[in-house]
This record gives C-alpha cells, sequence and structure tokens, in this order.
C-alpha cells in the first residue's frame, strides 16, 4: 500500500529512487513523485509528482532532470482525495523547503486540520499527509531548525497507521518514522537508503534493518541512527537478504505473475524441503508450540491467503481431528471472537503486513490464544508478533494477484496437519508416509501441470469474451474454484463466482445458460460421482462445462465441453496441482484481453490499511 524510497549517498538520487520505486510499484500505481535536495543553490527543494503510473513521472523527469544526491519518492495508492497531480506524494510546505512523504491513514487529520487553518496554514491537497507538513512546520520554526526533534513533536499529536519519510533543504539528512505501516532502512558505503519493502534496495545493497513499530531513523550518508520517538537510541539487528535482485525481477517472463507461477515447482521445494523426518513419517517443524495443549484451531487471513486458510481447515480436521474455523480477518478482529489459551490461532499472510491480519493477531493475542502466523516477509510486523512462524519460503512475490504464496501457504498447512496429526496420536506413521510421498512427488507434478498451458491457452481463447463464470469445487477443492474465481476477477475483469459443488442446485443454477462457462473441478476424489452428477445438472441446462479432471479419466469427455487434464494425486494434495491449471486460465484470459497482469486496476499488493 504505498511505496517509499528515500537515498542519500554520492549517486544522483531520482536515478536510484526510480529505480527503487519501479521495484516497489506492486504496492500502488496510481501516481507517483520525487523531491530531490539541490546540491547548490539552498533555496527550495525541486519536486515532480504526476498522477498515473510511473513512467508518467519517468517521462516527465526526462524532460527536466532532478539533480542532487538526497532525495524522497513515492508511488501512491490513494486512500484520501482522488489520484491527482496534486494529491500526489511528496507533499511540500508552502515554501518549499520541507517534504514529506507518508503511507498509512492519519486518523485525527480532519482535527489537526481545523486547528492547523484557524492558525493561518494553507492547505494546497485534499490528503491527510498534508497536515503532518504543516505541523512539522510549526515545530521547526519552534525549535529553531531542529528537524529531528520538530518530527518528534509533530508525531506526538498524530494518531493513526504511518511511514513517513520528511526531508529538509538545510539538512543533509533523512528523517524516517513508522507506526503500523512497514519501513526497511539500507546499509550502504557513503550512501544510505530507507524503503517500503526489501526488493527496491536489492540492486543496492543486501544489508538491512527493518524497522519497529514506534522507531523513528535518522538516516545520513555516513550514519544509521534508530530511536525511539522521545529520542532514546535503539539497537536494531542488521539483516543480511539472502533474495538476489534476479529473483525480484521477471527473468524473461512477460509478467512476473507469469514467472511466479512458473516458480512454484522450486518454490514448493523450498516450503517442504527439510521438514520431513522420521524415515517419511513425520513432519519436523521448528515451533514452541505443544500441539498437545491445543484443542481447537482458528485461522484467520485475507483473501487469497483467506482461501489457502479454508484448504487449511479440512487438512488440520482431517488429519489432526482439531476442530477449525476459518475467518475472514476484517470480520474476526471486530467480532469479539471467544478464544482462550486453548485455541491455537494461525494467521496467514505473504506480506506480514496486511493490517486487518495484523490486528486479528493482536485480537488473538488479547485474548490469550497461542498464535501462529504462516507467513512469507520475514522482518515484516507479522512476524515479530506471532509466538510461532512458520515461513512458506516463497522469495519476493511482485505480480499483485499472489499465485505462488498461495500453493506455499497450502503446503505448510500440508505440514501443520501432520505435524499436528503425528503429534496428537491421531495420524498413523503409515498415512503420514502416503501423505508425505505425495508431498516429495509435488513439485514434479505442478511442472507437469505447467505444460497443459497450451490445452488452457485455447479455453481462454474460446471463453474470454464472456461476461461471467461460475466455479466449482467440492471438499479441499472448494476452495481451489474460490481461488480459481479470484484469480480471474482480479486480473481479468470478467465476473467469477464460486460455489461449492453440491451448492449450486439451491440458487446458482437460476444462472445457468450457454453463456455463462463453469469451471468445475472434478479431479479423483471419494465424491468424484457426484461432482458427475453436479455437472449433468448444468449440461442439462445449456450450460458449458470446463472439467478440471486427473489425467487418464477418459469417462470424464461425456459431461464436460472441455476437459484440461492435470496428474493425479491424493485429493488431500490435489488443491496444490489444481489450482495452477486455474492460475493459468487466469493469467491467459487477462494477457488476452490486454489487462494490465502485474498490476490490475485498484489493487495494491500489500493493503496496509483497514
Ligand atoms: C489476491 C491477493 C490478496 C492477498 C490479500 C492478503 O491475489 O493477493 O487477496 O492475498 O490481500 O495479503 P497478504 O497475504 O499479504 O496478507
Amino acid at each position: 500500500m504505498c511505496g517509499i524510497v528515500g537515498y542519500v549517498g554520492h549517486r544522483q538520487a531520482a536515478e536510484v529512487i526510480l529505480d527503487g520505486l519501479k521495484r516497489l510499484e506492486y504496492r500502488g500505481y496510481d501516481s507517483a513523485g520525487l523531491v530531490i535536495a539541490p546540491q547548490e543553490q539552498r533555496g527550495a527543494l525541486s519536486v515532480v509528482k504526476k498522477s498515473g503510473k510511473l513512467k508518467v513521472l519517468s517521462e516527465a523527469l526526462k524532460q527536466g532532470p532532478l539533480v542532487g544526491t538526497l532525495g524522497l519518492g513515492h508511488t501512491r495508492w490513494a486512500t484520501h482525495g482522488k489520484p491527482n497531480d496534486v494529491n500526489a506524494h511528496p507533499h511540500l510546505s508552502e515554501d518549499g523547503r520541507l517534504a514529506v512523504i507518508h503511507n498509512g491513514i492519519i486518523e485525527n487529520y480532519l482535527s489537526l486540520k481545523a486547528k492547523l487553518v484557524e492558525s493561518g496554514h494553507v492547505f494546497s491537497s485534499e490528503t491527510d499527509t498534508e497536515v503532518i507538513v504543516h505541523l512539522i512546520e510549526e515545530h521547526y520554526a519552534r525549535l529553531e531548525g531542529d528537524l529531528v526533534a520538530a518530527v518528534r513533536s509533530a508525531l506526538k499529536e498524530v494518531s493513526g497507521a504511518y511511514a513517513l519519510v520528511v526531508s529538509h533543504v538545510d539538512h543533509e539528512l533523512i528523517v524516517a518514522a513508522r507506526a503500523t505501516s512497514p519501513m526497511v532502512l539500507g546499509l550502504g558505503e557513503g550512501e544510505n537508503f530507507v524503503a517500503s519493502d526489501v526488493p527496491a534496495l536489492l540492486p543496492y545493497t543486501r544489508e538491512v534493518i527493518f524497522l519497529h513499530d514506534g522507531d523513528m531513523a535518522l538516516i545520513a550518508k555516513d550514519s544509521l541512527t534508530v530511536t525511539d520517538f522521545d529520542g532514546r537510541v535503539l539497537a536494531r539487528p542488521v539483516t543480511t537478504i539472502e533474495w538476489d535482485a534476479e529473483a525480484a525481477e521477471k527473468a524473461g517472463f512477460e509478467h512476473f505473475m507469469l514467472k511466479e507461477i512458473y516458480e512454484q515447482p522450486t518454490v514448493l521445494q523450498h516450503t517442504l524441503g527439510g521438514r520431513f523426518a522420521g524415515n517419511g513419517t513425520d513432519v519436523q517443524l521448528e515451533l514452541g508450540l505443544d500441539p498437545l495443549a491445543v484443542d481447537r484451531v482458528v485461522i484467520s487471513a485475507c483473501g487469497t491467503a483467506f482461501y489457502s486458510g479454508l484448504v487449511g481447515e479440512y487438512l488440520i480436521e482431517r488429519l489432526a481431528r482439531l476442530p477449525v474455523e476459518v475467518e475472514i480477518a476484517s470480520e474476526f478482529r471486530y467480532r469479539e471472537p471467544v478464544l482462550d489459551e486453548r485455541t491455537l490461532c494461525v494467521v496467514v499472510s505473504q506480506s506480514g503486513e496486511t493490517i486487518d491480519t495484523l490486528e486479528a493477531l493482536r485480537e488473538a493475542k488479547r485474548q490469550g490464544a497461542r498464535t501462529l502466523a504462516v507467513l512469507n516477509a520475514k522482518g515484516s510486523s507479522i512476524s515479530r508478533e506471532a509466538d510461532d512462524v512458520l515461513y512458506i519460503h516463497a522469495g519476493p512475490e511482485i505480480g499483485v494477484a499472489s499465485t505462488k504464496a498461495y500453493t506455499a501457504m497450502v503446503a505448510a498447512f500440508e505440514l501443520l496437519a501432520i505435524f499436528l496429526g503425528r503429534a496428537r496420536g491421531v495420524l498413523s506413521g503409515e498415512a503420514a508416509a502416503e501423505l508425505i510421498r505425495a508431498l516429495r512427488a509435488l513439485p514434479g507434478l505442478v511442472e507437469e501441470t505447467l505444460g497443459a498451458r497450451p490445452e488452457i491457452a485455447a479455453v481462454a481463447e474460446a471463453f474470454k469474451d464472456k461476461r461471467d463464470y461460475l466455479f466449482l469445487g467440492r471438499g479441499a477443492n472448494y476452495p481451489t474454484a474460490l481461488e480459481g474465481a479470484l484469480k480471474l476477477k482480479e486480473i481479468s475483469y470478467i465476473h467469477a463466482e464460486a460455489y461449492a459443488t453440491g451448492e449450486m442446485k439451491h440458487g446458482p443454477i437460476a444462472l445457468i445458460d450457454a453463456d455463462m462457462p463453469v469451471v468445475a473441478v472434478a479431479t479423483a476424489s471419494a465424491l468424484y460421482d457426484k461432482t458427475i452428477s453436479n455437472l449433468q445438472e448444468v449440461r442439462a441446462r445449456d450450460g458449458v462445462v470446463i472439467a478440471l479432471a486427473s489425467r487418464g479419466d477418459e469417462a470424464i469427455r461425456a459431461h464436460a465441453d472441455h476437459v484440461i487434464y492435470v496428474p493425479r494425486t491424493l485429493e488431500l494434495v490435489s488443491p496444490i496441482v489444481n489450482v495452477v491449471a486455474l492460475q493459468l486460465l487466469a493469467y491467459e484470459t487477462a494477457a488476452r484481453l490486454g489487462r494490465d497482469v502485474d498490476q490490475p486496476r485498484n489493487l495494491a499488493k500489500s493493503v496496509t490499511v483497514e
């Protein structure tokens, strides 16, 4: 949700910042801006900001490059005020000497604004951010040019969630502050960096410091200091990032999303690798959690991560015989859920920064539940607050529509369910071994599924102009249908709904006609025959069926207009294989419609506001 990059050092700041913003554009892309402190004349900061994507800003900068070695940049996902040039960040003081960029929401901005207007401040934008500029300006004058103290005092008046960076023409310094929204510092030689996320820093440094909530950072060319909001110096560890810059780039694929779909065999090796034990009958997870101290599991997450939790529900109930509830984080956090110390609350997140999920975790902790996070991003807020973390090791995910993180999350739930089942003595070594064999084969099966791309592309071509789709699935593949529909709507803007196959006859069947393709997950399962009956019901109403079937199932051809074959595996492992075909269907459809696959309209990758 919005991307920040700040630089101070010996290079041309504008180049470093634009490059970093490009790597953060997945966080928001409705406007972008840049401010540079001029090296020579100390009159005012130079600023360029534009609505639209980053390339509009890059073009404007080609006309008039900004020269200087200290600067701040921003790519925005609008919360307050339309995405136009005026509302784009940075926001400057009236004299042009002070600049602020801010991610997040200032909750008390209306009352602050009223007070500031009364004392003579003139606002030029509709944003909540601008109040911070005026506040800092006031304190700066009062504190006779002490920038750090002015930021500190201003922030004491502000409530809400934010990550912000500040620069002033008279100081070769960037002041950063964090309250909830993520921010990371990058350490260089004679240069230092600040950004909302690691990919922006990777071409320059792998040594980073993750700021915590309530941290401020003073970033100069030759020094980096982290303090609390009262100015006490804090020791924050330096983390070395293992990803290389290439991992965050497209590696020859047309889109990040496609690259990430193709990375899944490798990602699954990373998620599962080194986690099997006891002759292939057990799973080893480094968790402090005592499986015997758990009576019930509650899973909470948003979007795609939520759907992975729905698969987790099937897995944990089946394999560990624990009751499981799954709830959308934005509902859970306000619902006064009933939890206790024998409840295990599992939150799931790729970014580790989704505010609703973070707050769900906090609510669970307040109620005394044991917490576990299934997570991708190391150093993220959720990673710091959960009692235990089970990393999915999916690497950086840049495409806004999540793909590899989803399959890795489901794989993590497979591990967790086996772990709990074995520890609780309800899953036999034999049954666990069969599942583990299937999991070990998964990377190869996903690779094979990717081989079905030509057939999937043919289906996409045939149906790309339809306005509505229905997705059906049952059991552990009901969430596969939900995720398939979400992927299609997110990136192709085609309306898609998903239902549990058995539920179709209770209402949605009224929608069936020759114009609404029905994608049915009909791979081998205990309820296969029931699924076939449901497909007949669709066909009897002139519906068009696209069936996802297990390789070798010739009989299904009699019940479907199109068949996409995927490799056979155990029913409980099949959601990971099956969803890959649906990811490709969404991708091939969106690409044919000329959609902006990596940055679909209105979306942002990491939703750090409510
Ligand atoms: C959909 C998608 C979103 C995210 C959701 C949660 O493709 O990516 O639905 O899954 O915003 O994000 P994380 O996993 O970062 O908490």
